[in-house]
């Protein structure tokens, strides 16, 4: 029996996790829970799964959640909160699957701790992936990926010798503007945009794949994890969003990981590992799957994603501050303070204003993520272009 908590229940990798645990009640149990305010779905949660402990970001949030919560439930709050879930002596795995930077220390803190680690949450590698990788090392647990071309990766890459490895080549739909030129893009409303074509997902990581930027944090995050260097690292567009994942070999084979796009799969096949269980989620049909195209994404079109490939070549405290002033910028258009064509704008100025730390410790990379945002938000307040673009 695999003991799990999960961080950020109430999204859409929690909720998809919490559906891949109870489908397993004979090999998965669920410890622990989080969620940043959204009280009355993790009061459902409680009831249905009963965990020794939960943590609630927003402290008003878990002061009336404990008014609420009987039996036998822990309510903790904050960071501190987040770090007593992830640590908590029950717990085996944690699965990250929390928006922002608040989980970074529970992640380091719970690794340290000797729990095995799910993670989702990609801007967490981007911010500290040389930190979060050292410790892994060092403490010799397992970083399960489950953001789903790294799923797929990793998949492909059991048992292949590196120096077989030529490329890795990491697929994306386009997002929801794939088809629009640059000028019909800058206007688009958060609505259109939050209409993704293959995935249902939370809305910061729909306006990423709509950017590309998600792309960009993708090719971060698998650096990290596989050790890849960046120049063998591929972004290629695939709109039927079937093949997640491939491998080109030395000499010239190439494989594929296919599957239906539903979260469901990377995450059982993190939470399994290193077995296989059978799954109860649409297959793919094969006749139906006439037509895979895949295009080289467009670096003018999709500044976004040129923006994280210069800055991954940075490294240190860069990524980071890229990560978080796109994370700002993107709740920005998301309240329509900013125009859609204003995000790649806002990030590319936070990061003229910043000179990147190599290897930084933990407490420099939080420092230049509150930096970041700050900075984030005088571009967008001081820069009346910006404003007026949406007027
Ligand atoms: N969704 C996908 O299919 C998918 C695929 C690959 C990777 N990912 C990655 O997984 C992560 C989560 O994505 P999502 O789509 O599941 O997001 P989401 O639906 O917005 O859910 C975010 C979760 O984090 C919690 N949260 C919000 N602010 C927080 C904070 N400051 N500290 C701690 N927890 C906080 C939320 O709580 P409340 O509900 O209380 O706000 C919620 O439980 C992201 O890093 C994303 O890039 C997602």
């Amino acid at each position: 029996m695999k003991r799990i908590a999960v961080l950020g229940s109430t999204g859409s990798i929690g909720r998809s996790t919490l559906d891949v645990i109870a489908r397993h009640p004979q090999r998965l149990s669920l410890v622990g829970l989080s969620a940043h305010s959204r009280i009355e779905l993790l009061q459902e949660q409680i009831a249905r799964f009963q965990p020794e402990v939960v943590a609630v970001l927003d402290d008003a949030a878990a002061v009336r959640l404990r008014r609420q919560v009987g039996g036998t439930t822990q309510v903790l709050q904050g960071v501190e909160g987040l770090t007593r879930v992830a640590t908590h002596p029950s717990v085996d795995l944690i699965v990250v699957g929390t928006a922002g930077p608040d989980a970074l220390l529970p992640l380091v803190r719970a690794i340290e701790a000797g729990k095995d680690v799910a993670l989702a949450s990609k801007e967490l590698l981007v911010m500290a992936g040389e930190l979060i990788m050292r410790k892994v090392q060092e403490h010799g647990r397992r970083l399960l990926p489950v953001d789903s071309e790294h799923a797929a990766l990793f998949q492909l890459l059991q048992g292949v010798p590196r120096e077989q490895v030529e490329r890795v080549i990491l697929t994306g739909s386009g997002g929801s503007l794939w088809s629009l030129d640059a000028a019909q893009q800058d206007h688009v409303s958060p609505e259109q945009v939050l209409r993704h074509p293959k995935w249902q997902m939370g809305p910061k990581i729909t306006v990423d794949s709509a950017t590309l930027m998600n792309k960009g944090l993708e090719v971060i995050e698998a650096h990290w994890l596989f050790a890849a260097p960046l120049d063998r690292i591929r972004v290629v567009i695939h709109p039927q969003a079937v093949v997640h994942a491939m491998v080109e070999l030395r000499d010239g084979s190439c494989l594929a990981q296919m599957s239906p796009c539903d979260m469901r799969l990377p995450i059982q096949a993190a939470l399994s590992f290193p077995e296989r269980w059978t799954a109860d989620v649409p297959r793919l049909q094969w006749t139906q799957l006439a037509g895979l195209q895949f295009f080289d994404p467009d670096l003018d079109r999709f500044p976004c994603l040129r923006l994280a490939l210069e800055t991954a070549r940075l490294g240190g405290t860069a990524c980071g501050v890229l990560s978080a002033a796109n994370e700002t910028a993107v709740w920005a258009f998301l309240r329509e303070t900013i125009a859609f064509g204003d995000i790649p704008r806002v990030i590319e100025e936070t990061l003229a204003g910043h000179a990147p730390l190599a290897h930084p410790t933990l407490e420099e990379i939080l420092a230049a993520d509150q930096w970041a945002r700050q900075a984030a938000q005088g571009v967008i307040r001081e820069n009346k272009r910006f404003v007026q673009s949406v007027m």
